[in-house]
């Protein structure tokens, strides 16, 4: 496996590199925050146990994350390109997709962007209910309001994008994200990119790294 880890603030723009990156290059995009949402819709266990922890803005325990991840692994064919978004997200994590040489990632790309911007970010942010599309209130509106122009199903705001949620997020990132950039640094796989450029910009910047 080629795997590539996506690294950055709730609301640095991830999801929406990561899906263009499946959606163009053949990339598998494998979110730790969708398969939960998944799991909390179709009511299966390991999103009964998320849920409490994704509405007040925590992470959820590291067993839960470790095996949502190795079992998500497991299923992909061994030559399968994959990015990761959202996972790792402490070094438990990272150490634990290190243990097995099958899932150790060959590079992190930390996406960096200015903090005053991410909670504009977030609360602006709508979703495709159907397909996880990322849009936003003022930067990227869909063509046609509140519908997805990918799916044509109804746009919605998640509700762990309310304000007083985003506040702790970002509390919460803030206090895991350097023990894990200098986990990535001293393996010698973090790259650092700004992502505060336009997004076809980051895309063709981030295809070069991959390529
Ligand atoms: P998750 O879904 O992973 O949320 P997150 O990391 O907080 O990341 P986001 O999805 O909020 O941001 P993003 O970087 O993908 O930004 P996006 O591209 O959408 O996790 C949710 C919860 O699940 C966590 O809080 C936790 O509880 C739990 N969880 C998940 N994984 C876990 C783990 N490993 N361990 C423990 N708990 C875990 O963009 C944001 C907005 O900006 C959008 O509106 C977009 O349109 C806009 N935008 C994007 N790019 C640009 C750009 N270049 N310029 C202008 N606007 C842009």
């Amino acid at each position: 496996m080629d795997i590539t880890v996506f690294l950055g603030a709730p609301g640095s723009g991830k999801g929406t590199q990561a899906k263009i990156l499946a959606k163009d290059h053949g990339s598998i995009h494998l979110s730790t925050g969708d398969m939960l949402r998944a799991a909390i819709q179709q009511g299966v266990d390991v999103g009964l146990k998320a849920k409490k922890f994704i509405d007040a803005g925590e992470l959820v325990p590291d067993a839960v994350m470790i095996e949502l991840i190795e079992k998500a692994l497991g299923r992909l064919p061994s030559q399968s390109k994959i990015v990761l978004d959202g996972f790792p997200r402490t070094v438990a994590q990272a150490e634990a997709l290190d243990k097995n040489a099958a899932t150790r990632p060959n590079r992190a790309i930390y996406f960096m962007v200015p903090d005053e911007l991410l909670l504009e970010r977030l609360t602006g942010r709508r979703v495709c209910s159907k397909c996880g599309q990322p849009y936003h209130v003022k930067n990227m509106p869909p063509k046609k309001a509140g519908i997805c122009d990918a799916c044509g199903a109804t746009i919605v705001q998640r509700p762990d994008d309310s304000e007083s949620v985003v506040a702790r997020r970002l509390e919460v990132f803030a206090t895991q994200n350097q023990p894990l950039l200098d986990y990535f640094k001293n393996a010698k796989k973090l790259k650092e990119l700004n992502a505060n450029t336009p997004v076809d910009e980051l895309q063709t910047e981030l295809v070069k790294i991959l390529s």
